[in-house]
């Protein structure tokens, strides 16, 4: 759709595209041309939110406000790119914390009406989806996804680069945020998830812990009976005065979470007759989860296409690239475009 404040044509060549994100405590931008990354910033408020354990959607929407003009100006002046050569602009505009969308979104809006460029509102997990794309420039649709991050859990197959089936998700509980709450369990700092890898490389999965929706449950996960156990082995351990070994806690803890993601990833590969898989979300960085699954990928005789840890975790280059999608499909937004707390996977 072309909207009146769009005055710039589409270029003859690959797109300019400047990509914003700011949906929870990662102040972040980057400038793609085409699927190459020219740049990537991040500013991060991850160190003041650890003090309260969590993220304080005040204390975010202050630090984008503070981050966000430098962390654009920054990822211009390392692409080597003005921003009057822009084509577009995609901001993350959900799911995510209201007021820090906000923040990126109007300034988004700011940078798009005044150049005259399309602005192009980007789902955020839509844009973990397309990581993948700027980690092999030949990846195309069908794959299927394994996406895991502090909000959702999913196994997504991209049909087209604009079409999507959802085969099953979590009935409770994502994966990170599991992994957050057990490690506020065990006293680990927050975000959980690589304090709980760390641990776990120093321990032994030795603990028997409830493998949820293992054979049943199609391709749907459930996070809340293995969250309790772990609370409930702590409890016990503590109640009959024996030390709580946190590093067999974690290990065992993150076999039984990831494991599972695994063998369902796989298994909708193969019975949708996919040969190549993608994984996206925060859940991904993790190290144990990246081994596992190139293991089983590669018995399976399965293509894996792994986004490089820091365009798992929040970014801005996977905005961008998500931005390329819609802007190759035509998709832009209006300028009365409104932040939303969440949006359907779809
Ligand atoms: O994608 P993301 O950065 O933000 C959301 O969109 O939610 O994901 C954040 C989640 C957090 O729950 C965090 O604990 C988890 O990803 N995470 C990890 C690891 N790194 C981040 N979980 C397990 N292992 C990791 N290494
Ligand atoms: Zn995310």
């Amino acid at each position: 759709m072309q909207y009146p404040y769009i005055k710039k044509a589409a270029p003859k060549g690959e797109p300019l595209i400047l990509g914003i994100e700011s949906s929870c405590d990662e102040t972040a931008a980057a400038v793609i041309r085409g699927r190459t990354l020219l740049s990537d910033e991040i500013a991060s408020s991850a160190s003041v939110q650890a003090l309260y354990g969590g993220v304080v959607p005040e204390i975010a929407s202050r630090a984008h406000t503070d981050a966000v003009d430098l962390v654009v100006a920054r990822a211009l002046e390392n692409a080597g790119v003005k921003k009057e050569q822009l084509d577009a602009v995609a901001v993350t505009y959900g799911a995510g914390l209201l007021g820090a969308l906000l923040v990126g979104l109007s300034f988004a809006k700011g940078f798009a009406y005044a150049l005259g460029i399309p602005l192009i509102g980007v789902d955020h997990i839509r844009g973990h989806l397309a990581a993948a794309y700027l980690e092999d420039e030949t990846l195309r649709p069908p794959f299927m996804t394994l996406l895991a991050s502090g909000g959702h859990t999913a196994i997504i197959h991209t049909v087209a680069e604009t079409q999507f089936e959802v085969l099953g998700g979590t009935l409770d509980d994502a994966a990170g945020e599991a992994f957050d709450k057990v490690a506020r369990v065990l006293s680990l700092p927050y975000p959980g998830g690589p304090h709980i890898e760390a641990a776990a490389r120093e321990g032994k999965a030795n603990i028997r812990l409830p493998r949820m929706l293992k054979g049943e449950g199609g391709y749907n996960f459930s996070y809340s009976g293995l969250k309790t156990a772990v609370i409930n082995h702590c409890h016990t351990a503590q109640q009959r005065g024996e030390e709580v070994n946190k590093a067999d806690v974690a290990a065992s803890f993150q076999a039984a979470a990831l494991d599972i993601l695994v063998k369902k990833t796989v298994e909708a590969a193969k019975e949708k007759g996919v040969s190549t898989v993608t994984a996206g979300g925060g859940v991904i960085a993790n190290g144990y989860l990246r081994e596992n699954l190139s293991r089983a990928c590669e018995e399976a005789g399965l293509r894996l296409v792994l986004p490089v840890r820091k365009h798992c975790t929040d970014n801005a280059a996977m905005i961008a690239a998500e931005g390329l999608v819609q802007y190759r499909a035509g998709n832009f937004s209006p300028l009365s475009l409104n932040a939303r707390a969440s949006i359907p996977l779809r």
